[in-house]
């Protein structure tokens, strides 16, 4: 091959390929509408979605790929439970989910919201965990008649496992893949500093990993008395 041929080979297949990728990205770009069920974005799912970010969720969730990893992903999730059991779950939570004493106007919000997330076709992504059969067994659904006691308790200790502390920074402050330790974090900083950490993370250290959880000071005031026992 002389230069000359292989110079207008390289033109000719740039050209080619610079289509090839326009047509395929305008194909992708028409099909966004459908797939994403714009149409159904009402204002209540925007009301939602900022009620999502107001409350942190994705500091502990994920959605469509984005967000933390050790709370479960909630992509399908009303379609994996139902929007029912997601409203009685948001207003009474179980497990390592803090209560974040959420209005009723916010869960519904909230439900509408992961309603229209669920329909987003995703190409079947996230994948159903191993083992998990989508729409099996569904856990029975907190209702009014059934509260689950609130878990304040006076003693740090208590307040530490019931506010979710222990998923990012283990059962004893130990420190995890996903937070820090918490040994010697009193000798570290000072009351004030750690009252500011635990009202809100973020005006301490703008961008940080640690969610804004929903703390009330006499609770700060306790879980920073059972910081000084973590060693
Ligand atoms: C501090 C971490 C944390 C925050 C913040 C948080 N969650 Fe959770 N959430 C969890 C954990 C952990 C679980 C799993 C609890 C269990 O099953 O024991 C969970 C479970 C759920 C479930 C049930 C999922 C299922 O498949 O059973 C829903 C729905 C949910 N969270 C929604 C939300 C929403 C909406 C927000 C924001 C308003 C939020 N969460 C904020 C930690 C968190
Ligand atoms: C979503 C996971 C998560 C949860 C839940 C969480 N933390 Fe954190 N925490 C972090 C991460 C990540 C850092 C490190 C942040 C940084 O340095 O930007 C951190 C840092 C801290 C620090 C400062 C440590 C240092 O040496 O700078 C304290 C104190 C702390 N967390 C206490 C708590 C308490 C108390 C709770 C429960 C009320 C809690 N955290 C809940 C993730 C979490």
């Amino acid at each position: 091959m002389t230069k000359s041929v292989l110079r207008s080979a390289f033109i000719v297949g740039t050209i080619l390929f610079s289509l090839a990728f326009l047509a395929l990205s305008l194909d992708s770009l028409a099909q966004v509408p459908a797939r994403t069920n714009e149409s159904n974005l009402t204002p209540q799912v925007a009301a939602g979605k900022r009620a999502w970010q107001a409350h942190d969720c994705i500091g502990c969730h994920t959605i469509l790929g984005n967000g933390a990893y050790y709370a479960p992903d909630l992509t399908k999730v009303t379609v994996r439970r139902t929007p029912e059991f997601v409203a009685g779950w948001l207003k009474n939570p179980g497990g390592q989910m803090p209560n974040q004493h959420l209005t009723n106007q916010e869960v519904a919000d909230l439900v509408a919201f992961l309603q229209w997330v669920a329909e987003i076709d995703t190409n079947n992504w996230p994948p159903a965990p191993i083992g998990v059969e989508v729409g099996a067994a569904k856990p029975p659904v907190p209702t009014a008649a059934t509260p689950v006691p609130e878990k304040i308790s006076a003693t740090g200790a208590a307040l530490f496992r019931s506010k979710g502390c222990t998923a990012c920074h283990g059962s004893s402050g130990q420190g995890t893949s996903s937070a820090p330790s918490l040994k010697g974090v009193t000798s570290k900083y000072d009351a004030d500093y750690l009252t500011r950490w635990l009202r809100n993370p973020s005006t301490v250290k703008p961008g940080t990993a640690m969610p804004n959880l929903p703390l009330k000071d006499e609770e700060i005031a306790a879980l920073i008395e059972f910081l000084k026992t973590v060693r």
